[in-house]
């Protein structure tokens, strides 16, 4: 008795034993990809804290909104400025609190090195590192004067970041054995605006020289000098090649210590036209040197938009380029206007592995004109309500999408309806549809529906066998049937709303009459649905 009695209270004394998981990675299967959390897909349903949230003071303002997302991941900037304020002396107090509040509430954790790139500059670094400029040396511009941006070229920066980058991982390998943190972003919108590379001797010196064998040859290109080789954009790929390569080192360093997935993010270019050197965050990892970012960078993962273009068109073609075989989709941070939500549907349907509205926290700050003028019920409702649906289905979701084609549109910038074809059927996407009927009938004179106008609706659609199709969407009506030159019997079968458990179908409603009669009418609610379709004989 005395033996129990006393082995119990040392299991009562005992500090709890955190499980180790294996350590998330990002899978990749015949071009699709998944986010492996805990050993399994995992759709990372995130949020990103406003950029100075990262102290322990603001977390209190943070786990309420992530709540009311239904988000399942907050990303959460630490700043080298926080953890090494003196050379050589770390501070972890903020990220020990974030790793013990997220467990606390049941939330992941994406963090992101604010290091010596922050939206190109270097505001996050350590005072020492700011203030020393011949240590750590600023970009030069053409006419020699200092740019606020520091240079990729020395050494002794690159070292002196992966030093504190590689503490930071170290922690994370001691406190964090059960991957709270599922994946780091180093760095954040690297590049510089304005000054497309380093008119400095060292870098004038290199840039005279022939571009590296490994990039001409992963590019397919002959060699040359970076001039013969990428002609107008010569100092942006330089610039581009030298950020990447000083990327990859930090992060290569804190992989060998933790092998966590490491993204970059990119401060956006138009989607279509080759960038003017000038204007664009020259160095950054956007769309059109994405090429060289993967030559250069083999320890990132992969490589990712910030979406603040609210034009529909410009949007799809970003996610359409990040989305590669080479390249998993993922949105790290995109407006949080209302009118920014429905894109979460093209991007699940471009295989997504997260998505992350940005400034979604109660600390009253709003990035206005980038985002919502204010974080009302109804801006957050608009994605809210969209994570509510698939927080439950988050790893299902996560494991169809890496087994299955899907399709996924958002009303465009006309409104027009979107189709496409997957194997024998057509689906199409329309919006401002009436509940009931057709709008081009004469014989009901009806105003359009209050959201007809509004820049709201999208779907997301995953063949799961050759006649069944998972759907999700908001105002929006679909409507499936037989290809052009398909079966000619062909029949929309059932419609069932449920839910995915363990891979399994769960029925709670059948739709039918009104709901599918003139197709699928999707309202407000985001709904999840299994279409089958037929063939009659
Ligand atoms: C993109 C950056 O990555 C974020 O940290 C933030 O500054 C937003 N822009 C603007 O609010």
């Amino acid at each position: 008795m005395r033996i129990a009695i006393a082995a119990l209270a040392l299991l009562a004394s005992a500090p709890a034993v955190a499980q180790t998981t294996p350590i998330p990675r990002i899978e990749s299967r015949d071009g699709r990809h998944a986010l492996i959390v805990d050993g399994a897909p995992f759709l990372m349903l995130a949020a990103q804290a406003n950029n100075s949230s990262n102290y322990v003071s603001q977390l209190p303002m943070v786990w309420p909104m992530l709540d009311r997302l239904h988000a399942n991941t907050l990303e959460m900037p630490v700043a080298w400025q926080q953890i090494e304020p003196v050379e050589g002396k770390f501070d972890f107090t903020f990220v020990q609190a974030l790793l013990d509040q997220a467990r606390a509430h049941d939330k992941r954790v994406v963090l992101l090195w604010f290091g010596t790139w922050k939206n190109t500059s270097f505001a996050y670094t350590p005072d020492w590192v700011k203030l020393d400029n011949s240590r750590f040396p600023r970009m030069k511009t053409r006419d020699g004067k200092d740019h606020g941006v520091l240079s990729a070229m020395f050494p002794a920066t690159r070292d002196a970041d992966r030093k504190a980058f590689v503490a930071l991982m170290q922690y994370l390998k001691a406190h964090d054995p059960q991957n709270t943190v599922i994946m780091v972003q180093p760095e954040n919108e690297t590049g510089s605006y304005s000054n497309p590379r380093d008119y400095g001797a060292k870098a004038n010196a290199l840039f005279a020289q022939a571009v590296p064998a490994p990039l001409v040859k992963a590019l397919g290109k002959a060699p040359g000098t970076w001039s013969a080789v990428f002609g107008a954009q010569a100092d942006r790929a330089f610039n581009t090649w030298h950020v990447a390569r000083f990327v990859d080192a930090i992060a290569a360093a804190g992989k060998a210590v933790k092998p966590l997935p490491m993204y970059v993010n990119a401060s956006l270019a138009g989607p279509s036209n080759v960038p003017d050197p000038n204007g664009v965050a020259s160095g950054g990892p956007q769309q059109d040197v994405l090429d060289i970012w993967k030559a250069a960078a083999p320890s990132i993962d992969a490589a990712a938009p910030d979406i603040y273009d609210r034009k529909a068109s410009n949007v799809v073609a970003y996610l359409s380029a990040y989305a590669r075989r080479d390249n998993a989709l993922l949105v790290p941070e995109i407006g949080n206007a209302t009118d920014f939500a429905r894109f979460f549907w093209p991007a699940l349907g471009r295989g997504a592995i997260g998505y992350a509205p940005f400034g979604m926290d109660d600390t009253g700050y709003s990035n206005y004109p980038l985002g919502a003028k204010v974080l009302d019920e109804e801006t957050v409702g608009a994605i809210a309500r969209k994570y509510a649906l698939f927080a439950p289905i988050a790893r299902e979701w996560a494991k169809v999408a890496l087994a299955h084609p899907t399709w996924g549109v958002a009303k465009g910038d006309d409104g027009a309806a979107q189709s496409t074809v997957m194997g024998d059927w057509s689906i199409t996407a329309s919006f401002g549809q009436w509940q009931f009927g057709q709008k081009d009938w004469t014989w009901i004179k009806a105003d359009k529906p209050g959201w007809a106008d509004q820049p709201v609706g999208g779907a997301v659609v995953a063949q799961l066998s050759p006649t069944e199709f998972l759907v999700a969407g908001d105002y929006v009506r679909l409507n499936f049937g037989a290809k052009a030159g398909g079966p000619a019997k062909g029949m929309m079968v059932r419609v069932e709303e449920g839910t995915l458990t363990d891979g399994r179908w769960t029925t709670t409603s059948v739709w039918n009459g009104d709901q599918t009669d003139y197709g699928l009418n999707i309202i407000d609610r985001p709904v999840l649905l299994k279409v089958t379709m037929g063939v009659y004989k």
